[in-house]
């Protein structure tokens, strides 16, 4: 006797307008492009959340949305659909420049009773954010006693809960010099981020598309690999609230594939690769 409450097949399945729906929710909720061909990816990734969730399918699913309260079902949407690939001092140049150029002149006014706030804008598992702190706490071995913070944020919160747990698996680790997995983990054997580089980091939700609570002025914000999932006139956006938010001189770190164009670039000057400094 066939199971009354199993789904139907049709309704495993995401069809061609309910997949549509799901671009325009994704696109309104947080600003990604779901391009057509990412369809079977979006089944296979969300396909087990909604069974464990105890829904029938994607029409339901998709029903479910919309109810205020489905906070969970969102959650499990962004996640679905975000791209979290990311890794220890990724895109090396970045963190050279940082080490050289960048926090130097930043250390002796930070020294003085001034302040230093840097942004890893869409932080995944906080392997960037904890390899900015690594090397903050490189150049400044006693910054725990000053006013020196990294704000690590990202809209996926499953990856955010991974982040603050701070806790990484041998693949992670085995890419490491042993230099860096010193100044990251300290003694051999550890898996778990120091805690005096953990504590430079603060991690919250924040979605980019959206309203942002924080005030700045930020001396450095690493914005990589994000905007490439945004439609043009959302990335300019965006660089332009990163203006708005960059103390002058301040530094704005893009990933491989971005460039920063439209009304904010003019405040900027490229000083290196994918690395733009306001004037000012
Ligand atoms: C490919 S990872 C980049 C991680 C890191 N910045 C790097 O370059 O290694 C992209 C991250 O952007 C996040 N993301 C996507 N859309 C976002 C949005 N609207 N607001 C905030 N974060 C977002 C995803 O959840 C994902 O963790």
């Amino acid at each position: 006797m066939p199971d009354p409450i199993a789904p139907g097949k049709a309704d495993q399945e995401i069809d061609a307008p309910t997949f549509a729906l799901l671009q325009r929710i994704v696109e309104r909720e947080t600003g990604i492009a779901l391009a057509d061909g990412k369809r079977p990816m979006l089944q296979a990734r969300l396909g087990s959340r909604l069974r464990s969730m105890g829904m029938s399918g994607f029409r339901a699913f998709l029903a479910r949305l919309d109810d205020p309260a489905a906070r969970s079902e969102r959650a499990a949407l962004i996640s679905a659909i975000t791209t979290n690939v990311t890794a220890f001092f990724r895109e090396a140049h970045h963190f050279a420049l940082l080490r050289e150029r960048i926090l130097p002149p930043l250390i002796e006014p930070l020294r003085r009773g001034g302040r230093l706030r840097l942004w890893s804008a869409a932080c995944s598992t906080g392997e960037e954010a904890y390899s900015i702190a690594a090397n903050l706490h490189l150049a400044c071995p006693d910054i725990a006693r000053l006013d020196a913070r990294i704000l690590a944020t990202d809209i996926d919160e499953q990856v955010l809960c991974r982040a603050a747990e701070g806790d990484y698996g041998p693949r992670q680790l085995a890419a490491l010099t042993p230099a860096q997995r010193s100044a990251l983990f300290g003694p051999p054997g550890s898996t778990r981020i120091r805690e005096d580089v953990r504590r430079l980091v603060q991690f919250l939700p924040l979605n980019l598309n959206g309203d942002w609570p924080m005030r700045g002025p930020f001396h450095v914000i690493f914005c990589r690999n994000v905007a490439i999932y945004f439609p043009r006139d959302r990335q300019e956006r965006l660089w332009q609230r990163c203006a708005d938010l960059l103390a002058p001189g301040g530094w704005l770190l893009l990933g491989h594939s971005e460039r920063l164009t439209g009304p904010a670039a003019p405040a900027f000057r490229c000083e290196d690769i994918t690395a733009y400094r306001k004037i000012g």
